[in-house]
């Protein structure tokens, strides 16, 4: 088996055909020629393209290197947890989902109850979910969590999902595979956004759910051509260049978030640090048992909400913005979307790929400074 470095640059790619570029380009069609039965690899744009075979046999190597498995790739990271949950949830069934999530699950948990589907929601954090399994059909584990990363045992909760006749599915944005493989440990599903980390630079996004089941994936994709929450040629193929540098970005962001995180963690204006990275971290034992890479997101409060906006204020290396996983350095107050559970001066801090050095030293002097503007502190 190769290592996660060759994987990366080699994920997808077609066998060489002489005078062809290594990753053909971007395949723009709406049609494809069809004489004779309505059957073949491409058809029509909505249910298949040639950018996205290439992509999606990409992440399946990445998401299941050893076993055979299937990707498919959506619009967004909504788009393909929404296929997950309303192929295989019906009228009646009961699905468990994590009540620390993304903040848009409470947005499908709003949906599945409108289909008549009962929703059960326990924490990420101590295997939580655990408890709520009796009769469920699908268990939706989201692990590290955004933006709490908190850390759950995906193993003993599909080992208890599966014997109660659930099926599970894993959030695998914020690992990427290259920090976890949701099914290795026992997931049904593996769904991510490939709008962070996956792809890295903030400028697209991306969805996509892999399963090694080809009965559980012929539904998902038969969704999305239902649905049509297609991705384009164009970002499909953006997305299938970065992934060339996954484990660059990876790795490097993983050490910064680890440099910046152990400063943190000795400022005394800073509590409620979390990286699962950090020896002192509550998620690190799990997180060292199940991952191989901690991430990119560190969080962490601020005395108050005027502190964390002063503090975002003064970062010059890195962008006040949502989201996470790009190579340049995001952070915002995650109280502003009022979706989450977290104090006034929660800080979601995704760090890029800058020398360590740098942003360290423009995190110390935006803390500084917005520490004097308070004047002294009691
Ligand atoms: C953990 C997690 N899952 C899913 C999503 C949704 O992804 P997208 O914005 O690509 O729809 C996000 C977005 O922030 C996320 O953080």
């Amino acid at each position: 088996m190769t290592g996660d470095g060759t994987r990366s640059v080699r994920a997808g790619l077609p066998e060489p055909v002489a005078y062809e570029p290594t990753l053909p380009g971007p395949v723009f069609a709406a049609h494809f020629h069809l004489p004779g039965e309505a059957d073949g690899p491409y058809t029509y744009g909505r249910d298949t393209n040639p950018t996205w075979t290439h992509l999606e046999r990409a992440i399946a190597e990445l998401e299941s290197p050893d076993e055979r498995a299937e990707a498919i790739v959506f619009a967004s990271g909504m788009a393909a947890i929404s296929a997950v949950l309303l192929s295989h949830a019906r009228s009646g069934d009961t699905v468990v989902l994590p009540d620390d999530g993304y903040q848009a699950l409470p947005l499908i948990r709003e949906q599945l109850e409108a289909y008549g589907i009962e929703v059960r929601t326990a924490p990420t954090a101590g295997d939580a979910q655990i408890a709520h399994l009796d009769g469920a059909k699908l268990l939706w584990i989201e692990t590290p969590s955004n933006p709490g990363l908190d850390v759950c045992d995906v193993a003993r909760l599909a080992r208890a999902a599966h014997d109660a006749g659930a099926l599970v599915a894993v959030d695998n944005t914020l690992a990427t595979p290259l920090g976890q493989r949701p099914l290795e440990l026992g997931a049904d599903f593996a769904v991510a956004s490939g709008t962070k980390g996956l792809t890295g630079h903030g400028d697209l996004l991306l969805g996509y759910v892999v399963c090694r089941d080809a009965g559980l994936a012929a539904r998902v994709r038969k969704w999305r051509k239902v649905v049509g929450a297609i991705p384009g040629p164009m970002e499909a193929w953006l997305a299938h260049r970065s992934l060339a540098t996954l484990h660059l970005r990876a790795d490097r962001q993983a050490a910064n978030a680890l440099a910046l995180a152990e400063v943190l963690a000795k400022r005394e204006e800073v509590t409620g640090l979390r990286y699962p990275g950090l020896p002192s971290d509550p998620s690190h034992r799990q997180a060292s048992a199940q991952m191989r890479r901690f991430g990119c997101v560190v969080s962490f409060d601020l005395p108050d909400r005027g502190f964390a906006e002063r503090f975002l204020e003064a970062l010059r290396l890195v962008d006040d913005a949502t989201s996470f996983g790009s190579v340049r350095s995001t952070a915002e107050r995650r109280g502003r979307w009022g979706g989450d559970a977290v104090s006034e001066g929660f800080i979601r801090f995704s760090v890029g790929a800058e020398d360590a050095p740098d942003l360290i030293a423009d995190v110390e002097r935006a803390l500084d400074g917005a520490g004097s503007t308070a004047g002294p502190r009691t």
